[in-house]
């Protein structure tokens, strides 16, 4: 953690002030230095009071992300989050992950951006990423999975995105496959997974998600398809806070799938999934299947009845419930 992570993680521990002689043992720094990190933090938007009697204490923050404030808000996880890269602006923040992941960077870095020039969705659609209001970041994994497994993280970022959207906002998303969370049929998180394979074995693999935060104006292509937590929510919702819970989830998530206990996920996946049981269409390039949802199977594809009764594994493409 950098300085100012522990800083800001010892203020949010004792919301009643931290003396500064306190801090600067615990960080082995002057309290000089301690007092000029404030005064950085302050100049980025953290109300931070200063009193002989209390000490420092942190009586607001700014909604901009900060890479030390998630680092410090998130705490020790397994993989997910360990290292917390923001960026003001980016083109798309899955090309940023690439490059570190091409680079050698070690699985778990995230990269946040508070607007993408070039922000992408599935099937090569465009992501529209308005500055400060969404969570627009990607992840770098590097799991030992075959290409065909890694629908395993697809569902299980639904699952971890769908808890996090819970704990925090108290809205309960549905899922609709493979990982888009809806609310009331608007769809309110979209994932992008992309992956650098051999045959065999995975190189690594990108997970790219857009949450639909604080918007109240959509372009009007969007507004019959797409929701915010705040329009659903009737209130702001705190986007660092979000995005610490949503990183601690898919921690746990990743963590269930490294350990081999995937079909705890999958079972956690058909609950919460708006799929199954459905009549749905799904357009796989050139071909189109009809059919009734049934089940993932073990690598979390979509297994779906036609209606001349065969059973189609469906691992990607763009899938519509029908009424
Ligand atoms: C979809 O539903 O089609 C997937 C949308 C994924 C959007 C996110 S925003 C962060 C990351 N960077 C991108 O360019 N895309 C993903």
């Amino acid at each position: 953690m950098t300085t100012d992570a522990k800083i800001l993680s010892a203020l949010r521990a004792n919301p009643d002030g931290v003396s500064g002689a306190q801090l600067a043992e615990q960080l082995a720094i002057s309290r000089a230095a301690v007092w000029a990190r404030m005064d950085d933090l302050r100049k980025v938007g953290y109300d931070i009071e200063a009193s002989p009697h209390f000490g420092y204490k942190l009586t607001g923050s700014p909604d901009a992300l900060h890479a030390d404030d998630l680092l410090a808000r998130l705490g020790k996880t397994k993989v997910v989050g360990r290292d917390i890269r923001v960026f003001e602006e980016t083109t798309s923040t899955n090309d940023v992950i690439e490059k570190l992941a091409r680079d050698g960077v070690k699985e778990g870095v995230v990269v946040f951006a508070e607007s993408q020039t070039k922000g992408r969705g599935r099937l090569g659609r465009k992501w529209s990423s308005p500055t400060h209001q969404g969570l627009w970041f990607s992840i770098l994994l590097r799991p030992k999975l075959t290409p065909q497994e890694t629908t395993q993280l697809t569902v299980a970022s639904a699952t971890a995105l769908r808890r996090a959207i819970k704990n925090v906002t108290g809205l309960v998303p549905d899922i609709k496959w493979p990982n888009d969370l809806l609310i009331g049929g608007k769809k309110v998180v979209g994932i992008l997974t992309e992956m650098s394979a051999e045959v065999d074995c995975v190189r690594h693999v990108i997970l790219g998600i857009g949450v639909d935060v604080n918007q109240t104006d959509f372009p009007p292509q969007l507004c019959a398809i797409a929701t915010s937590l705040k329009a659903e929510a009737g209130e702001e919702i705190s986007r660092a806070e979000l995005a610490v819970e949503i990183l601690r989830e898919l921690d746990f998530d990743y963590a269930r799938i490294c350990g081999g206990k995937f079909s705890d996920v999958a079972d956690e996946w058909e609950a919460g999934c708006a799929t199954i049981g459905k009549n749905v269409s799904v357009q796989m390039g050139t071909r189109l299947i009809r059919g009734a949802a049934e089940a993932l199977d073990d690598d979390g594809a979509l297994l779906v009845r036609t209606e001349h009764g065969h059973l189609e594994r469906v691992i990607g493409g763009d899938v519509t419930l029908e009424k």
